[in-house]
């Protein structure tokens, strides 16, 4: 047998088993009447029938049934776990209403202050060869009293660090006691962050909420716990959080918190942050609450200040700068 007519031989047997189309494998010949018309492989597919493609096809073709079968079962089970992982649906329309950062609206005066707020943060997380951050991608918003503006800081920031090219971000509710991101965000109740530290058959897995926003995932707080400050502050937290740090070089882990003059869980959570957002309510906050606030912020390296709800006649709604050792 010819080498041509070895690779008609083995380009018929692929495309019996469907491993090649009539296109891809053969051209039409047909003598100068217009009759006899029959099918020669292209040279190419000559080639590949005596070469590459046809040993691949050829050991799909002779693979036995118990690997075709062990195949589709994995398939299947990573496409149940995919179904499966929680998932929701942020409803954007409504996010916008109450005036956040959301992705369809890059153009809007929210989405241009908090692109000042977050370079800082990436460029800090980013470091520089001679000067890595460290824990540079753990990054806690929060203030000293309630009601400043964290929850708002964070998602917003959230929000705009999603819009990055090179980056993406994963917004952990460490407000335990009292989270609020679920009910803006429309999660359900799911295993979350205490849940991990508590439950030895929740994975990480278990407990992330991709959501509509590509590059947005959610660590809920979950289920609420009388130790929860001792949990934060445990060898477990501090292992979680080296997990969530290592997930994707790239991606910002944002927590939102509790305030740090009403609660002690705020400050535990400091200790192993690489960068602190300090809100301060404009007009509401007193110097003193603050200095005491950032007094308990001394772990921690970069501290950053957002004034919040400022009048927009003073210095645009926000204006955010470093605190410096004076202010301490
Ligand atoms: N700059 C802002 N513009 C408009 N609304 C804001 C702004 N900052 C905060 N808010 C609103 O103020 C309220 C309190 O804000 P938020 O929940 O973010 O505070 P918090 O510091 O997280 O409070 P808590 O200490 O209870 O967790 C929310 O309704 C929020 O939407
Ligand atoms: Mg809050």
């Amino acid at each position: 047998m010819s080498l041509i007519e070895q690779a008609a031989k083995r380009l018929e047997e692929l495309r019996r088993a469907g491993a090649l189309t009539d296109d891809e494998s053969s051209l039409v010949t047909e003598n100068a009447s217009g009759k006899d018309r029959q099918r020669v492989p292209t040279p190419e597919a000559a080639v590949r029938a005596l070469d590459t493609r046809g040993h691949d096809a050829g050991a799909a073709l002779h693979r036995p049934a118990e690997d075709k079968r062990a195949s589709a079962e994995t398939a299947s089970a990573a496409a149940a776990a995919r179904a499966t992982r929680p998932r929701v649906e942020i409803d954007l329309e409504r996010l916008k209403a109450l005036g956040y950062v959301t992705p369809d609206a890059p153009q809007s005066q929210i989405a241009d202050e908090f692109r000042v707020i977050k370079r800082p943060i990436l460029r800090n997380a980013r470091g520089t060869p001679t000067a890595r951050t460290r824990n540079g991608t753990l990054v806690m918003v929060t203030s000293a009293l309630p009601g400043e503006g964290k929850t708002f800081t964070a998602l917003n920031l959230a929000m705009s660090i999603a819009m990055e090219v090179d980056h993406s971000v994963l917004l952990v509710d460490g407000d335990v006691a009292h989270p609020t991101l679920p009910d803006l965000l429309g999660v359900p109740p799911s295993p979350g962050l205490m849940d991990l530290l508590t439950r030895s058959n929740v994975d990480l897995a278990d407990a992330l909420v991709e959501t509509n926003i590509d590059k947005l995932t959610i660590l809920p707080a979950g289920s609420r716990h009388r130790r929860s400050t001792e949990l934060l502050a445990s060898e477990q937290m501090a292992n979680l959080l080296a997990q969530l740090a290592s997930r994707h070089p790239d991606s910002i882990v944002l927590f939102d918190s509790p305030p740090l003059l009403a609660t002690t869980e705020a400050r535990v959570l400091a200790t192993n942050m690489g960068q602190i957002v300090m809100v301060v309510a404009s007009d509401a906050t007193t110097q003193h609450s603050v200095k005491h606030a950032l007094a308990a912020l001394e772990s921690c390296e970069i501290v950053m200040m957002v004034l919040n709800k400022a009048r927009k006649s003073d210095v645009g709604a926000y204006y955010a700068y470093y605190a410096d050792e004076d202010a301490r």
